[in-house]
């Protein structure tokens, strides 16, 4: 999540540089999609570590890319720019171990950069900037660190490396989980692959990693055991909340975390002043915003960059992406895409609101529409059943029932302009490419393959005919043939 931690006053930090480290295939992902690249409340978990990174404005950020590197170096950018900075994108060739991943990501920052260095790993999605500062300011805390690692208490410590301490709490060293002893793996204090280093320290503790272990990686963490060796100051800063730091290996881990992640964030609306009924059929994206005495309810979905402004309500069951719900409008069971809604409005139920439609103030479309790319007036009504595709239609105007804006003719989509207060006739269709002029009619039934002037009725197809006894002489023998017979019989008694 954005939400900085208020009383943390968030400067920017132009002696740090933090290192994401995204080079792992992420295999227990068992994914075609390198793991960084797998989303929860609709942001990449490596948009999320860089979100992060970006919030403490360290002078350098770099992503070290490895696995896929170009689809990883380009989401990585991609999440730079959404944060307003550049990313410095360092490779990792193979992948052999987070000591080595760093070594690449150092080689990315100026020689002469001599500040702190935080490394985070890209996926750890929850983690936020006021615990990387909380981080940072632990670290430069009396007598300086060389190292400061970010370590939590697990339920289940299955997974992580073991931190250790002596009786007096000092760090000595970090265990992984495949080379600790049993008592080792029975200690709950475990590293969260967060941690601030001074470069100095941090360079010269790398020169001395071995792959002597059972992964024959180079792990970073055995970097607090050289640093201890060399009588420089380690130091362990706890977090209380463990999910912050929780990292996400496998898809139920992505799920387990996108549903808390979902929960904060559903939290943070209803404390602004949001009403969420149901917070568990409820997921909102990062990027949503959502004005105070908005109602949501349940089984709704709100991604993308949708905002929706006060007293609306949306809900229940729909699925609202990249939309603009104006002030006092509502949307019930039903589909928005990259679409408005005017103030005081009205969609659903069971509509769909394709690309481009723009729905005035005070309208409305109703149940079982479709719309797309439709500019449709203030207080103009699609009550029912209709399709409305490339259209333009003024204010005050009535779509009938089962209205159909023929918009393409099998090779190319034209458009349609009806003008203000219009009157459709139920099952009207509309022949693109035409024009209805202002206070037109259509009669019920109508196929409209040309302009109706201002003012004018459109009636298409003759007179009706009604052919006596076709139903007895063309269909002997059915249950209408009897009908009719036995209708004509009566009346011819009369
Ligand atoms: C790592 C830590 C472990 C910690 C855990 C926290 C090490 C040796 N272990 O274990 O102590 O408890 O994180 O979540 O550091 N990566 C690279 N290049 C590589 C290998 C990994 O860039 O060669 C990246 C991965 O993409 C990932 C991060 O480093 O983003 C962590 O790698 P991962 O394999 O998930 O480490 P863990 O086994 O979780
Ligand atoms: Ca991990």
């Amino acid at each position: 999540m954005d939400t900085a931690n208020p009383g943390n006053a968030m400067t920017r930090s132009i002696d740090t540089a933090v290192i994401i480290l995204a080079a792992g295939a992420g295999t227990r992902m068992k994914s075609k999609t390198p793991k960084v690249l797998h989303a929860i409340g609709g942001r990449t978990l490596l948009g999320h570590a860089v979100h992060a990174a970006a919030g403490v404005e360290p002078a350098h950020l770099v992503v070290v890319v490895g696995h896929e590197r170009e689809r990883v170096a380009a989401a990585a950018r991609a999440a730079g720019s959404a944060t307003g900075r550049d990313v410095l994108i360092a490779v990792q060739e193979s992948q052999n171990g987070t000591g080595d991943a760093v070594r690449a990501g150092l080689a990315a920052l100026p020689a002469d950069f001599a500040g702190t260095v935080v490394v985070t790993a890209a996926d750890v999605p929850l983690l936020d900037s006021a615990t990387i500062s909380d981080l940072l300011a632990e670290h430069a805390a009396a007598p300086a660190a060389a190292v400061t690692v970010l370590s939590f208490t697990a339920a289940d410590p299955t997974g992580y490396g073991r931190v250790l301490r002596t009786q007096d709490g000092h760090v000595t060293e970090i265990v992984e989980e495949a080379d600790a002893t049993p008592e080792q793996r029975a200690v709950t204090e475990v590293n969260s692959g967060v941690y601030a280093f001074a470069r100095a320290d941090l360079e010269s503790a790398l020169a001395g990693l071995r792959a002597d272990n059972s992964q024959a990686e180079l792990y970073l963490t055995d970097v607090v055991k050289i640093a201890n060796a060399a009588g420089r100051t380690v130091r362990g800063t706890h977090c209380p909340d463990p999910l912050i730091v929780a990292g996400c290996n496998d898809r139920a881990q992505l799920s387990a975390l996108g549903k808390e992640l979902n929960r904060r964030i559903v939290r943070s609306h209803q404390l602004a002043g949001v009403t969420v009924v149901d917070p568990d059929s409820t997921w909102i994206g990062v990027e949503v915003r959502i004005a105070a005495d908005v109602t949501i309810a349940p089984g709704t979905h709100l991604e993308g960059s949708t905002t929706i402004a006060e007293d609306a309500v949306v809900g229940p069951d729909s699925t609202l992406v990249d939309a603009d719900v104006r002030a006092g409008a509502r949307v019930a069971r039903s589909s928005v895409h990259e679409s408005i809604v005017g103030p005081g409005a009205t969609v659903g139920p069971y509509s769909y609101l394709r690309a481009g439609t723009v729905l005035g103030g005070g309208g409305k479309i109703g149940a079982f529409a479709e719309t797309k790319n439709a500019e449709i007036g203030e207080d103009s009504k699609v009550p029912h059943l209709s399709y409305v595709g490339d259209a333009i239609i003024g204010r005050g105007t009535n779509i009938g029932c089962s209205t159909v804006f023929v918009n393409y003719d099998g090779v190319n989509k034209h458009r349609t302009v009806v003008g203000d207060h219009v009157r459709i006739g139920s099952d009207t269709m509309l022949i693109a490419p035409l024009t209805v002029g202002d206070g037109a009619y259509t009669a019920a039934g109508t196929v409209l393959k040309e302009d109706v002037p201002p003012g004018a009725l459109a009636v298409s197809g003759g007179a009706q005919r009604n052919i006596e006894g076709w139903v007895q002489r063309r269909r002997p023998n059915t249950a209408s043939a009897d009908a009719a017979a036995a209708a004509i019989a009566r009346t011819d008694e009369q």
